[in-house]
């Protein structure tokens, strides 16, 4: 067999390969944001634990490739990925069997800063998807850093250019702020042009309950990013509030949707798990 048949040969079993570990995965939901800070990493979290706790199968891929939050969020971080028998990555378990997989555990330290170009990004998220045993999942959550680049578009293209499988649905977190709501329109933009399933916006920090006098202060306004959604034709998943209580819990590696379940925070990430899910 010559080089490039050869070559030929391996790019096709790999594509197999993708193809069989995507053909388990029921679906993908990629959370995205034009933004930074504006809690990506904490819906991601969150809503894979909701939907944990109602015994569907999740996963976890940590595409932030230069902030992996996850682990931290979700109180793995000490944690290491091993090699099963049959030589592919194992995933970490976390609360409810949810099984996480992050840049975090590949690098050195917190403090170790990653620089690779774009091919060696899609070569990361690739693997992600192929070499890591998921088994079967009814749901993949890709947490992505903010803006519309070299991740979510590797993940995006390996799950839609692979036959007979899901196109990734999409979840926009976005801020009230108009520089925030701005950049939440080349997200949906790129899930369009990409032709994800667009499962709509998330207004997170929308607004602050005074924990001394219960009453509602705009920080950062509100209603900015159901007014995005109306103007992009785009659904809007709801708004859940500043609440002091999400920091403390993050920082402490505790989803907040473990508890205070009375929280409005809570409840509204409660409304929007719901609406994601019955339109899956
Ligand atoms: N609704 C909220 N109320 C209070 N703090 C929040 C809320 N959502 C996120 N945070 C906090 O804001 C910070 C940024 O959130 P994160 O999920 O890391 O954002 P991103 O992944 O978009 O960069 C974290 O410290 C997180 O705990
Ligand atoms: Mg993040």
């Amino acid at each position: 067999m010559s080089e490039s048949e050869n070559n030929g040969a391996s790019r096709e079993k790999d594509a197999d390969l993708l193809k069989l570990q995507l053909s388990k995965i029921r679906h993908t939901i990629m959370v995205m944001s034009g933004k930074g800070g504006v809690g990506k990493s904490t819906v991601s979290a969150n809503l894979s634990l909701s939907l944990a706790r109602q015994e569907y199968k999740v996963g976890v891929l940590d595409g932030d490739i230069h902030g992996p939050d996850i682990p931290k969020i979700l109180g793995i971080e000490d944690a290491k990925l091993v090699s099963d028998d049959e030589g592919r990555i194992r995933p970490v378990d976390a609360y409810h069997g949810i099984k996480v997989v992050s840049v975090g555990y590949l690098i050195e330290s917190r403090d170790t800063p990653v620089i690779w170009r774009g091919p060696m990004k899609h070569s990361v998220m690739r693997q992600f998807l192929r070499d890591v045993s998921w088994g079967e999942l009814d749901f993949l959550v890709v947490d992505l850093p903010p803006g519309t680049g070299d991740e979510p578009l590797s993940i995006a293209q390996l799950i839609k250019g692979t036959d007979g499988v899901n196109a990734p649905g999409a979840v926009i977190v976005t801020t009230p702020q108009d520089v925030a709501l701005l950049d939440a329109r080349k997200s949906v933009e790129f899930a369009r042009a990409l032709g994800l399933n667009l499962l709509g916006i998330v207004e997170n920090m929308s607004g602050f309950s005074c924990p001394h006098c219960g009453k509602a202060i705009d920080l950062f306004k509100t209603g900015g990013g159901k007014k995005a959604a109306e103007e992009l034709g785009a659904r809007f998943l709801g708004a859940v509030p500043i609440d002091p209580r999400i920091v403390r819990d993050t920082d402490a590696g505790r989803p907040f949707v473990l508890s205070h379940e009375e929280s409005e925070a809570n409840q509204a990430f409660s409304r929007i798990v719901r609406d994601i899910l019955a339109q899956m």
